[in-house]
């Protein structure tokens, strides 16, 4: 085969028919799922501005240091979004959502953007499906997302997870942690990587996430957050881990997760999947109390999650876990010589208002040929049609499935096929 002149992007791949089957299953899953949890949907642009994200996840961050998409255009700038968390709350501040009354309980799937290096189950352009909830500092809500991410993968049964969890503390616990961690860091300070000595006095909790060599001794042995948590920091927590475990979640606490984003507060979570290989993360999330704040809206306290679509559909590969159906047509019409064409034409839209989906041949091609698409698409029944069939008003109504053929008028076939 010639090598395509045009080619997408690095790590941007096209999802064809075969595997769109696999994702509007899922989709609709979610949907269907997020509506028993009593979510809505929102659908924010792919575009926000670049200051909202670099405020919103953080200066410092990977994502904003070197993954951003980011253009200019006249006055504006311009970024491909990287993740839905700072503009739903963009959103929420924007269209002043807290309006509409109690917790916005906010749910949705899209494409997202960052500049990675491209390898298995990290992409440039990727999908996530996630949940936000603005407006609640209860523990059920922290839970509840919890349990929603978990419950996607169990009714799709990827059930071989982790799920690891932390709180990385309000503000106050924060400072005094981050002081003992750089007092820990401090004599080893030259031994860091370049980013982390960067990290260091900014935000060295961040350090906890480097993926660099150079770091890992230091990291391994670093004092622990949640040695640190105040009295509403730590009890926030051990009602996250109580509830979790009334609801039989399992969860092993992980005291360096500190996630790839500053906006979190409180809970962090991360499901882990064996079967990813390096990354390994299913989906992530946690509390943002202070994100509504920091984007302008008035203190609202947050929580939710986002799982990266490519990566259950690797554990669903590895797992030999089949999403989606195969593709099929219910009838083709066959049709010989002009006039039958243009009678099937016509037909075509008496079965699709029965919701029966329906086709014919566009190719102009043998009856020969026409069969072997209908088999090629995979047609339950097949209506046959030539002169004499149109002389009679008797059509040959054939069953591809076992091959067998009754000669029938157009409404005995539409009763056989509402049966
Ligand atoms: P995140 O951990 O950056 O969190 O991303 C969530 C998930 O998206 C990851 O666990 C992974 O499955 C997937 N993902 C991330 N980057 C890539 C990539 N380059 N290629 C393929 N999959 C990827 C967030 O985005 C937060 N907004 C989650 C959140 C919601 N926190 C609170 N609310």
């Amino acid at each position: 085969m010639a090598q395509a002149k045009y080619t997408t992007h690095l790590g941007m791949v096209d999802i064809l028919p075969d595997d769109v089957r696999k994702w509007q299953f899922l989709e609709k899953l979610i949907r269907e799922e997020a509506h028993k949890f009593n979510f809505e949907e929102i659908r924010t642009p792919i575009m926000e501005q670049t200051e909202l994200i670099v405020r919103g996840l953080g200066q410092l961050t990977d994502i904003v240091s070197k993954e951003i998409f980011s253009f200019s255009r006249g006055e504006d700038n311009y970024v491909l979004r990287p993740e839905l968390t700072a503009p739903v709350v963009r959103s929420y501040v924007e269209n002043h959502l807290d309006q509409r009354g109690g917790s916005q309980k906010l749910y949705y799937i899209g494409p997202m953007f960052r500049a990675e290096r491209p390898q298995k189950g990290r992409q440039r352009q990727f999908h996530q499906f996630g949940l936000e909830v603005l407006g609640s500092n209860d523990a059920v809500a922290d839970v509840e997302v919890i349990a929603f991410m978990i419950h996607i993968y169990n009714k799709i049964g990827i059930t071989n997870t982790t799920l690891k969890l932390n709180s990385i503390g309000d503000p106050e616990s924060r400072d005094k942690y981050k002081e003992a961690l750089k007092a820990y860091l401090k004599p080893n300070f030259e031994k860091l990587s370049d980013l982390s000595k960067k990290r260091y006095d900014k935000n060295p909790l961040r350090i906890l996430d480097s993926k660099e060599e150079e770091d890992q001794p230091f990291i391994k042995n670093s004092p622990v957050i949640t040695d640190y948590l105040n009295e509403d920091s730590l009890a926030h927590y051990a009602k996250v881990k109580e509830y979790l475990t009334d609801l039989n979640i399992d969860f092993e606490e992980d005291p360096y997760l500190v996630r790839g984003m500053d906006y979190y507060t409180q809970t962090a979570f991360e499901l882990i999947s064996p079967d990813l290989g390096a990354q390994d993360a299913l989906a992530g999330g946690g509390r943002y109390d202070l994100l509504v704040e920091e984007i302008g809206g008035q203190p609202t306290p947050a929580v939710g999650f986002a799982a990266g679509m490519e990566r259950l559909l690797i554990a669903c590969e590895e797992l030999g876990i089949e999403l989606g159906t195969e593709k099929k047509v219910d009838v083709y019409i066959v049709t010989l010589g002009d006039a039958a064409r243009k009678w099937g034409l016509s037909q075509l839209p008496k079965l699709r208002e029965r919701g029966i989906s329906t086709t014919m041949d566009y190719m102009g091609r043998s009856m020969k040929a026409q069969m072997k698409d209908a088999n090629r698409e995979n047609a339950q029944f097949a209506i046959i049609v030539g002169e004499n069939e149109l002389n009679e008003g008797k059509y040959t109504f054939r069953n591809m499935k076992v091959s067998e053929e009754s000669s029938l008028s157009f409404e005995e076939i539409l009763k056989r096929m509402e049966n």
